[in-house]
């Protein structure tokens, strides 16, 4: 499980993966694609990103890019961490321009879960950006719901190959 966070809402829903693909059976681990790790040895990935002005932070899209030959030959997941202005949320396509997400990882699922806006540690220009979106302190984050998604996950990279 690889992660693009600013402020570790993010980090911790691709904790909750993990936690889901352990359930399911999977030896997963989270690692932070600032740190630049290598997808080598590992048998399926799931990467997500923090939206910030409709796209992925620039650490974990420049990561997605530059493995993308890796990524496409394994099976392969990707989530954003997005909407903080619901309920209701905007439907998935409409929050994250994925530009070449989807091409660089040849993902058999992109999930959008809304996200967080953690108020206190937001840099200046974002609280200016907040407040003149009238976005407030909130987090929307479904855990359930992202464990479950993992569950799944892990269900489908573990199932019986076909003949
Ligand atoms: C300045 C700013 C811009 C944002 N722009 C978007 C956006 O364009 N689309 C979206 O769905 N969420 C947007 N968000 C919400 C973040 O994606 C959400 O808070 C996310 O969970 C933050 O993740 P992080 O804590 O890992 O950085 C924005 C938040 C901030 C503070």
């Amino acid at each position: 499980m690889v992660v693009g966070s600013r402020h570790g809402g993010t980090r911790e829903m691709g904790e909750w993966v993990v936690d889901g693909l352990r359930q399911g059976g999977i030896d997963a681990d989270l690692r932070d694609a600032e740190d630049s790790p290598g997808p080598e040895g590992y048998d399926i990935a799931v990467v997500g990103g923090a939206v910030y002005a409709a796209r992925w932070v620039e650490n974990v899209r420049e990561w997605t890019r530059t493995h993308s030959d890796a990524l496409r030959a394994m099976p392969c997941w990707i989530f954003s961490s997005g909407p903080v202005t619901g309920p209701p949320f905007p439907a998935d396509e409409e929050s994250v321009q994925f530009g070449r997400l989807l091409e660089w990882t040849d993902a058999r699922e992109h999930r959008c879960f809304p996200g967080r806006i953690d108020s206190p540690n937001l840099r200046p220009r974002e609280k200016a950006m907040c407040l003149t979106l009238r976005v407030a302190e909130c987090d929307y984050r479904p855990k359930d719901e992202i464990v479950d998604w993992a569950r799944a996950i892990a269900r489908e990279a573990t199932g019986p190959t076909p003949p």
